[in-house]
């Protein structure tokens, strides 16, 4: 049995004052619910404040990106190392990134294998463009991407990677993929790319989200799914009622 988790993107929003207004209300909310795996991602500033207030709840923490690197002169990135220090979670290979910020399929396998290093649980972001859905190429990308992503990965720490699909036309458009569209994704083409990688054994075990305009209306459709593990959760992750019930419907036994 894998343990649903369901994790909030906050992307580039929340000052540290609004961060911690979040957070107060939603470590109230959140700290007694059992059975599902809760970890908030707000913006590198925004970390410090939101671990301390995490403290001695069982609310995960994860950054939204880091560089491969240990320390030297890149200007403007955060190490393994330091995200650690606050994170037990980062999310690597979001599609935001890959389109805007030239991250590749090699780049996200240096930052999972540091992330990795720093025992970190990354949480690695795949999923097809509109225009490859619609010429029918989803499975060749999503493959390729867990296939060089997750390249030379040790097989003993797999079991602990995440993997979340989200479908490029399906993030913040409101128009989510079914769940029955995802979970033949995660059927067809993600565990068996893991399968391929570490073995049958341990791709059962990685925990696969799905992401892409999940509501608290919508989430039950997903994680009634057999094959989704919880979900990786954009613009509802800034709304406490609807993370709040995404997280509940998440822990439905
Ligand atoms: P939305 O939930 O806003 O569609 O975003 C999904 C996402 O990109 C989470 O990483």
């Amino acid at each position: 049995m894998r343990t649903p988790i369901v994790a909030g993107n906050w992307k580039m929003n929340k000052t540290v004052e609004e961060a911690r207004s979040l957070v107060l209300e939603m470590s109230r909310n959140l700290r007694d619910i059992k059975g599902v795996e809760i970890v908030l991602c707000p913006p590198f500033p925004a970390l410090l404040a939101v671990s301390a207030m995490l403290q001695g709840t069982d609310i995960g923490l994860g950054a939204q990106n880091l560089h491969w690197e240990e320390k030297g002169a890149f200007t403007g990135e955060v190490s393994p190392g330091m995200v650690a220090e606050f994170c037990q979670y980062v999310i690597i290979g979001h599609s935001e990134r890959r389109a805007y910020f030239g991250e590749t399929d090699e780049k996200v396998n240096r930052k999972v294998h540091a992330a990795l290093s720093h025992g970190l649980t990354p949480i690695v972001c795949v999923g097809e463009t509109e225009n490859e859905y619609e010429s029918g190429r989803t499975g060749e990308v999503v493959r390729r991407q867990i296939s060089l992503g997750l390249a030379n990965i040790d097989p003993a720490k797999a079991a602990g990677l995440v993997v979340a699909y989200e479908p490029v036309w399906a993030i913040g458009t409101g128009k989510a993929s079914s769940g029955e569209n995802a979970n033949a994704v995660l059927a067809d083409h993600i565990r068996p790319a893991l399968a391929g990688l570490f073995g049958a054994e341990t791709a059962q075990a990685i925990r696969i989200q799905y992401g892409g305009s999940v509501t608290a209306a919508n989430a039950d459709e997903f994680f009634s799914q057999p094959e989704i593990d919880g979900a990786l959760v954009g613009g509802a992750s800034l709304k406490l009622d609807e993370f709040t019930g995404i997280v509940k419907a998440a822990a439905k036994p």
